[in-house]
């Protein structure tokens, strides 16, 4: 189990990995990043995630590396961390320069690729189900830092999970959108079923596109699962049969906890697990 860093072209152990106190990823958040997770030793939905990289990027001006490099960089980190399964950071910086605000100071995107072992939630985690808390901090709004970008801007999300564990323990935060209608967790996308309907707010809320989301919206169409994106609100969340949230290194995971409430029998529930049963079979078969 171990972490390599693939920084400056090299690939290096994470203690010899350095990057400039200028670089603007460190100063401004000025960055982009992806974070993938394997699955049976095998990288799940890397175009996917580079297609979105990409378009973050692409976003905030930034010029992005050519895919082909940045595919070599993770294979060869990935291969140097020698983990069972791995959790790959990809980040791309807009470098570092003077003490300038303004994007066109500077044009010397750094790449960084970190891996770790994947650490997803434990058995345990999968079969009780997590809990969330509906948190007062808003996701941002699409006119300030789009939550389209997966940026490296992380701080909003940061003080949400924050009131979550500080409130009531929770393991994940859910953040509202202006118009108070739930929008996402922290680091994940929202699903809630009801009357046997999985519903997951549109991105029309101002959320992440998740990669982890849009599969998961793929296996219910494909599986006869009825489906809808809609608006919905905190209370039809603490009032769903079934919750569950979704992202790269977690997968499908349930949430039977809202607010310190149980959500439906306090268990995870039949559309949930069938979810998750048909994502790790994606899993299995591969996704390139
Ligand atoms: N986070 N929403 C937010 C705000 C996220 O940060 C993430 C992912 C997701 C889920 O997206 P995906 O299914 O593509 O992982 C939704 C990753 C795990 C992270 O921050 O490391």
């Amino acid at each position: 189990m171990s972490i390599r860093v693939h920084i400056g072209g090299q690939v290096c152990l994470p203690e010899e990995a350095k990057i400039s106190i200028f670089d603007r990823g460190f100063l401004y958040g000025d960055s982009v990043y992806e974070t993938i997770g394997t699955a049976y030793g095998r990288l799940f939905a890397l175009a996917d995630h580079l297609v979105r990289l990409e378009r973050s990027a692409e976003r905030i001006g930034l010029r992005v590396p050519p895919r082909a490099d940045i595919e070599r960089a993770v294979a060869q980190t990935v291969a140097a961390a020698g983990n069972r399964e791995s959790r790959v950071r990809i980040i791309l910086t807009r470098g570092a320069g003077k003490l300038d605000l303004d994007p066109a100071a500077v044009d010397d995107t750094q790449l960084v690729v970190i891996v770790f072992p994947l650490g997803a939630p434990s058995a345990e985690m999968y079969e009780k189900g997590v809990s969330v808390a509906v948190v007062s901090v808003h996701r941002n709004s699409p006119r300030a830092i789009d939550p389209a970008v997966k940026s490296g801007n992380y701080l909003n999300n940061v003080l949400a999970l924050g009131e979550a564990r500080r409130r009531s323990g929770a393991y994940e935060a859910i953040l509202c959108a202006a118009d108070g209608s739930v929008a996402e967790g922290s680091t994940s996308n929202i699903f809630i079923v009801v009357g046997g309907e999985v519903r997951t707010p549109g991105l029309d809320v101002g959320i992440l596109d998740g990669i982890t989301r849009s599969k998961v919206l793929e296996i219910c169409r494909d599986n006869g699962i009825k489906v809808r994106e809609t608006r919905f609100l905190p209370e039809d969340l603490r009032a769903a049969a079934e919750v569950f949230i979704t992202s790269a290194t977690r997968g499908a995971l349930p949430v039977t906890k809202v607010d310190d409430n149980p959500v439906g029998d306090g268990k995870p529930g039949p559309v949930t697990r069938q979810v998750m049963a048909l994502y790790d079979a994606m899993a299995r078969a591969g996704v390139p």
